[in-house]
């Protein structure tokens, strides 16, 4: 089996203390360690357990064949700009960065200076490393895209943190990142507004939550063995625009700040019905004129 390269993490906090741990642990080599503050590249380091600090992101990076970009997102394109002002050490090397938001473009000047260019993004949400914690890595999916050098030993990267991988298109990066925030932080924003109707129908948060939850579970599980098309069920997929429309007339006079979010959920939840093919065509016009004219 060849030897798992060295790499050199620059940007130590969450995710690149991570890395370095469980890298390590699966046989890569940490070499150098470079952030912002001395003291979070020497915690790394530390916690590593190998490995040196470097004086600069420069140094960090021409210690090794594969390095970490894990600053902010804000952070990674002028410490990439920084690498790339030295084209004599950028060659054979991968650069990686672990944003979601951001693709492998924003790594351009590390390619024109030579070297190979990825990201691998981490669906998981990370905590500060503790120590002795099971990886925040195994199991979970990592999504990788940028050029073909970089791709190949993404793809090894991923499977040794015991992850599973899978290619997105560079220029997809952004949609996949929105899909993200639509299914975890916009699912949060949905069950917030059915607490706060169940809060104005005068159960306690804890109890709304606990009244909820074998509900929302099996939505999940439905979505899960049948698709969203056949999960939905409701007032909508039955075409049911007396319910609908009792439900806008109280969020209205309850709830003036949801009623956007039900409409506009509403519209799109419809689309849903259609597309099932079930919704009588008249109960659909109700509906959507409901929707569209209550809105206004
Ligand atoms: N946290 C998550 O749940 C998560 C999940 C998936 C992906 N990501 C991605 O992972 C990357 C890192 O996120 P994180 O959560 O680990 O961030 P973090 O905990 O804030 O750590 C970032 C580290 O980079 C250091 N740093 C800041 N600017 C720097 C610079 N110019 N040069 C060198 N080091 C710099 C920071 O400063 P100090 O040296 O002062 O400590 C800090 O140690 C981001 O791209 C993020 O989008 C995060």
């Amino acid at each position: 089996m060849a030897p798992k390269p060295d790499f050199s993490i620059i940007g130590c906090g969450r995710v690149g203390i991570a890395l370095a741990v469980f890298l390590s642990r699966a046989g890569y080599r940490p070499a150098g360690f470079f952030s912002k503050s001395a003291g979070s590249a020497q915690k790394a380091c530390d916690t590593a357990g190998a490995g040196k600090v470097a004086e600069s992101a420069v140094q960090a990076a021409a210690m090794a064949k594969v390095v970490f970009i894990s600053t902010p997102d804000q952070a990674i394109e002028s410490v990439c700009e920084d690498l790339a002002e030295h084209p004599e050490k950028m060659q054979g090397i991968t650069v990686f960065h672990l944003s979601g938001a951001l693709s492998s473009d924003i790594l351009i000047s590390a390619r024109q200076a030579g070297a190979s260019a990825g990201s691998i993004h981490p669906l998981q949400s990370f905590a500060p490393f503790q120590g002795g914690q099971s990886s925040p890595f195994s199991g979970i999916n990592m999504s990788i895209e940028g050029d073909d050098l970089a791709v190949e030993l993404g793809k090894t990267i991923v499977r040794d943190l015991e992850a599973r991988y899978f290619c997105i298109p560079t220029p997809a990066k952004t949609l996949y990142h929105a899909a993200a925030v639509v299914a975890s932080n916009y699912l949060v924003t949905l069950e917030h507004f059915a607490l706060e109707l169940l809060n104005q129908a005068d159960l306690s948060p804890e109890k709304a939550f606990e009244i909820l939850e074998p509900l929302i579970w099996g939505t999940l599980n439905n979505i899960k063995s049948q698709g969203t098309i056949n999960a939905l069920t409701g007032p909508v997929a039955r075409g049911d625009a007396t319910v609908v429309g009792n439900h806008l007339r109280d969020i209205d006079k309850a709830m003036p700040d949801f009623k956007t979010l039900y409409r506009v959920l509403g519209q799109h939840t419809l689309e849903i019905a259609r597309k099932r093919g079930e919704i009588d065509p008249k109960a659909a016009a109700d509906l959507a004129r409901l929707f569209e004219e209550e809105s206004s």
